[in-house]
């Protein structure tokens, strides 16, 4: 089986979550929904949750950014602005931040946008943003608004008048475990926002631009109301968004969805990647994901074909069932199976 790598949290920002902002790691508690949280919830939140958050941002950013043709693009822009969507206190921005500065990029150009609903996770949000950029001497620029989305049905309109008014295109849009708070809410009435969400982004992302959409797998939390798992509803809904005919974004990961995406026809695909980080209050703290990352369809063509098409790619870490896909077919990964030949699909090659 594929060993998952651990991130160590930075001291810096380990000294700034648990003893600046008094974050405290609570093992086994389950969120779901976070927009009404208290000051204690979000203090709990971000000693369990901002450290695994912020060290999936960083991985995939460092994944992104060893394709080429990504790198280069990256390197050549003269401003970098990002639009992140449910950011709460900001554990996803913070690794990219981190990722940004480890990559030797110029922190003075890069400007990050974000949208949240709760006020206090915003505080919290800008202080940690502020001894970020003071304990590492960067100069990253945070325009934080205030927005509560009020319905899965408004989310896009809200969006949209946003976005209208802010008049900017995007070279990265990024929401980390925010879409799956309105599918924890009540599941019939989120329905289709991975879908409607990507629509309306399509419009704001600038030329080669790339949008990150992350959440849990979480499944069926609620043995009442039966639902599929976060990462099946993502895998459809994301989807019918490219092959819908206005769709203008195509998957660069997970590779095999780059690679085969136009021909495949299955229903709910289960996709999990994990993640393991590591600070001063847990040594080994895994966390399972689901995400994809797509770009403009002719960036993502050229991406999509450096990458080689004769192998499995594993697109599920999970450790009960893994599997593999080769052009579109998924396969569970066996123990004694022959492993030379199977790519991970979260990296490019
Ligand atoms: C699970 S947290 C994720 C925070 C961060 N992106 C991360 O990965 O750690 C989800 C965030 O979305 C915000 N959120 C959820 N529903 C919202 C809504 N209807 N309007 C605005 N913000 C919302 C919550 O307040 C919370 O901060």
């Amino acid at each position: 089986m594929r060993q998952i790598m651990t991130t160590i949290l930075p001291r810096t920002i380990d000294k700034i979550i648990f003893d600046e902002m008094n974050g405290y790691y609570l093992n086994k508690s389950n969120v779901e929904v976070n927009i009404n949280n208290s000051e204690e919830d979000n203090k709990k939140y971000l000693g369990t949750y901002f450290p695994r958050s912020f060290s999936e941002a960083l991985t995939i950013m460092n994944d992104i950014y060893a394709q080429k043709l990504i790198r280069k693009h990256i390197i050549g822009k003269q401003q970098i602005n990002i639009l992140d969507i449910g950011t709460g206190s900001g554990g996803n921005i913070v690794g990219m931040m981190e990722f940004f500065r480890t990559a030797g990029l110029n922190s003075e150009t890069i400007n990050f946008h974000t949208l949240e609903g709760n006020a206090n996770a915003i505080a919290l949000q800008k202080n940690i943003f502020d001894s970020y950029n003071q304990k590492n001497a960067t100069k990253f620029k945070l325009s934080c608004t205030q927005i509560r989305f009020t319905s899965a049905a408004t989310l896009n309109s809200q969006l949209v008048l946003f976005l209208k008014q802010k008049g900017l295109a995007f070279d990265f849009i990024t929401s980390f475990k925010f879409l799956s708070e309105f599918y924890n809410i009540d599941y019939f009435q989120a329905k289709g926002i991975y879908t409607s969400f990507v629509m309306t982004l399509q419009n704001y992302i600038a030329p080669q631009g790339i949008l990150i959409l992350f959440d849990l797998v979480s499944g069926n939390i609620d043995r009442n109301r039966p639902r599929p798992f976060t990462t099946q509803i993502m895998s459809e809904e994301l989807n019918d968004y490219t092959k819908s005919n206005i769709s203008q974004l195509k998957y660069i990961l997970p590779v095999c969805c780059g690679k085969w995406s136009d021909t495949c026809n299955r229903k709910m695909c289960y996709i999990e990647r994990q993640f393991c980080t590591q600070h001063s209050r847990k040594a080994n703290d895994l966390s399972k994901g689901c995400y994809r990352v797509m770009t403009e369809t002719r960036f993502a063509n050229q991406i999509i074909s450096s990458q080689p098409s004769e192998n499995k790619y594993q697109m599920s870490q999970n450790s009960k069932s893994p599997t593999t896909c080769f052009r579109t077919v998924i396969q569970k990964l066996l123990p004694n199976m022959n492993q030379v030949n199977i790519l991970n699909a979260f990296t490019f090659h």
